[in-house]
């Protein structure tokens, strides 16, 4: 579990997929490595998830894939059977989080309130999901609710583009963020990688300017 999410730590940033045609899976990986970016969470809200996490990860070995969306255990057996390193949900889910950890698949739960972070805390997780981020209140609703939490990491994501993506990272309780602004659905379908390689680019860059500053 560690390691995994240590590694997106690192990253900094996660492009969250939703892709309808699973052969885009290959191309879009390789501007995401071309990019600098060699991470993404393939959201299962579209029926070719599954087969766009097999074919990602089969063809670009060094991006870690994961699988979002994950809403049912049916779901997480899917995405472990297809190659996917980790799980993220958009609530707190006890029954995926179980299976999640009986598997030993990482899994980063999505919180929004201190009683969403405690069933996380009781399961002994960590690291979690802050979603929906800007809706929630962004910046200011993650300082005031992360703050009794003082073990918890956070992966705000909903709404985040390069516009507020620094002002979350500033955050010592950020872990990284997520988004789909590098690898918007319509990028995808349109097959304009050049586009989503320059929007990950853009991206990585904003994540090493916040921590060179440090
Ligand atoms: C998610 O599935 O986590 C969110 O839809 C991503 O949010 P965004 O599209 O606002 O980046």
């Amino acid at each position: 579990m560690g390691k995994i999410v240590e590694k997106l730590g690192e990253i900094g940033i996660i492009p969250v997929v939703a892709i309808d045609d699973a052969a885009a899976a290959v191309p879009l990986g390789q501007a995401l490595l071309d990019g600098g970016l060699p991470c993404a969470e393939i959201t299962f809200r579209t029926a070719a998830a599954a087969d766009a996490i097999h074919n990602m990860s089969t063809a670009h070995p060094d991006i870690l894939v994961g699988a979002g969306t994950v809403l049912t255990v049916v779901q997480a057996k899917a995405a472990k059977a297809a190659g996917a390193k980790f799980i993220v949900t958009p609530g707190f889910d006890a029954a995926v989080v179980d299976w999640c950890l009986a598997n030993e698949l990482p899994i980063t739960p999505g919180v929004m309130t201190p009683t969403d972070i405690n069933q996380a805390l009781a399961k002994g997780l960590n690291i979690l999901k802050f979603f929906p981020a800007e809706a929630a209140g962004g910046v200011k609703a993650l300082k005031a609710i992360g703050g009794p939490y003082a073990g918890i990491k956070f992966i705000p994501t909903g709404g985040i583009s390069a516009n507020n993506l620094a002002d979350y990272l500033r955050l010592p309780m950020v872990h990284a963020c997520g988004g789909s602004f590098m690898v918007a659905k319509q990028l995808i379908a349109d097959g304009k990688f050049d586009a989503i390689r320059d929007l990950a680019a853009t991206a990585v860059n904003i994540v090493k300017s916040v921590r060179s500053v440090g």
